[in-house]
């Protein structure tokens, strides 16, 4: 499709959808839960939907309307065998969680998932899970499809090689049915929705800092869900907002959680004008307004500890790189490899194709600033956040820009490009 050019202003309010992670769990949580749980602004887009399609598929009844998701859990021997193969989609997270969830269950299992799914690394879920009792078959023994065969699980003490959320939550659900108490030690702090979750439906988990403990024979209680907005949907017009010239853009209802704000680290470091106001209650997960303006941006150095708590940003920040004074390097982040695409190729060959001066690293990259975008014809490779911030460079663009494969953003905003075009 042909993206929108915008360098006159972008100016309004948008509400992003809710919360990719979070709608995720809320699904997982109200299923093992007995009672009823309601889950309001949940993201309707294809990933958490195929975590819907996975409980339905283990005998979850779970109704799906415009305004709410109801999900009528059974406690954890509520789930059933399904009687075909468990398919997530493109959705690394629910495959990897519910590795996590199957493995301490009392049957066995298949799931698999696309093309992108097939090539992500399972072994670093197998692996402690194996340690705990779990069994599995797996194609090459790392990846999709797999296959869980539910066992009784005893608790561990593992510390992560590698900073994933999606690690250290399927640990959490393997941990939530263990006999006994299990220690994770993470590498970085990664985002903590999972440990927010056991609290809200009801549970116990102890954090200190690094340390993470959870005892099994844990029961949950359906609850009421509310999904703050997703900040790494707010990303792209956090920096739309920040270099389209004579921009000013309210992003209302974000998430705010401390775990996921590194972006907003990264745009005071690099000098742009953006505002944060904390408007969500106590207890739930915290919610704020985001306000943000055209700016002069310098490049800066992004790598350490807060890597995790913007992973998902950095093709974005790449682009918003391009357009400060200076360099900007990104190192430490060579998970971006394996993500739904390897993000370190997919962003600097697209973003090359439009003129950038960027270059790939082993655990990162390089991005020149002040740089002209031209029209090209880019690829989302599938990937929904490649999509989205191709179509952010495109507003800058001195000619046309044409994206294939753009249904890719319905991963996880199926109304991006509406939105893009309210702020007109
Ligand atoms: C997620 C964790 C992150 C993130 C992904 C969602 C989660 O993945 O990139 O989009 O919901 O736990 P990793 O655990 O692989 O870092």
């Amino acid at each position: 499709m042909q993206l929108m050019t915008n360098k006159q202003g972008l100016n309004g309010t948008i509400r992003v959808p809710g919360d990719k992670s979070i709608s995720h769990r809320s699904i997982m949580f109200g299923a093992l839960a007995k009672g009823t749980t309601t889950v309001t602004n949940f993201l309707m887009g294809e990933d958490c939907l195929s975590t819907i399609g996975a409980f339905r598929a283990l005998g979850i009844t779970i109704d799906v309307s415009p305004d709410k998701i109801v999900v009528h859990g059974k406690g954890w021997d509520g789930l059933q065998k399904p009687t075909g193969i468990l398919d997530v989609g493109n959705s690394g997270t629910t495959i990897r969680l519910m590795l996590g969830i199957l493995a301490g269950r009392s049957f066995d299992t298949m799931i698999e998932g696309d093309a992108s799914i097939a090539k992500r690394p399972m072994g670093r879920v197998m692996e402690p899970l194996r340690e705990m009792g779990a069994t599995f078959e797996a194609k090459e023994d790392n990846f999709a499809p797999v296959k869980v065969i539910g066992t009784n699980l005893r608790p561990v003490e593992y510390t992560l090689p590698v900073a994933s959320a999606q690690v250290k939550s399927a640990i959490i659900f393997a941990a939530l049915q263990a006999k006994g108490e299990t220690t994770i030690i993470e590498k970085e702090k990664t985002r903590d929705h999972t440990e927010q979750m056991i609290r809200q439906f009801g549970g116990e988990v102890t954090v200190d800092d690094l340390v993470i403990r959870v005892s099994g024979n844990q029961q949950f209680q359906g609850q009421a869900v509310v999904v703050p907005g997703d900040i790494s949907s707010a990303a792209f017009f956090i920096v739309a907002g920040l270099i389209v010239p004579n921009s000013k853009i309210r992003l209302e209802n974000v998430g705010i959680n401390p775990t996921r704000t590194g972006i907003i680290d990264v745009v005071k470091a690099m000098g742009g004008k953006i505002i944060v106001e904390k408007t969500s209650a106590a207890g739930d997960e915290p919610a704020g307004t985001i306000t943000v303006e055209t700016s002069e941006l310098k490049g800066i150095e992004i790598g350490g500890d807060i890597i995790p708590r913007l992973i998902d940003e950095l093709p974005v920040i790449a682009l918003l790189a391009s357009q400060a004074t200076g360099k900007t390097t990104i190192k430490d982040a060579e998970e971006l490899k394996v993500k739904e695409t390897n993000r370190i190729d997919a962003v600097v060959t697209e973003l090359s194709k439009m003129g950038v001066a960027i270059v790939g690293t082993e655990d990162g990259m390089i991005i020149e600033g002040q740089q002209t975008l031209h029209g090209a014809t880019v690829k989302s490779y599938g990937d929904h956040r490649m999509g989205m911030t191709l179509q952010i460079a495109a507003l800058l663009a001195d000619s046309d820009v044409i994206l294939e494969n753009a249904d890719a953003i319905n991963v996880s905003y199926p109304n991006f490009f509406e939105d893009v075009a309210s702020l007109y």
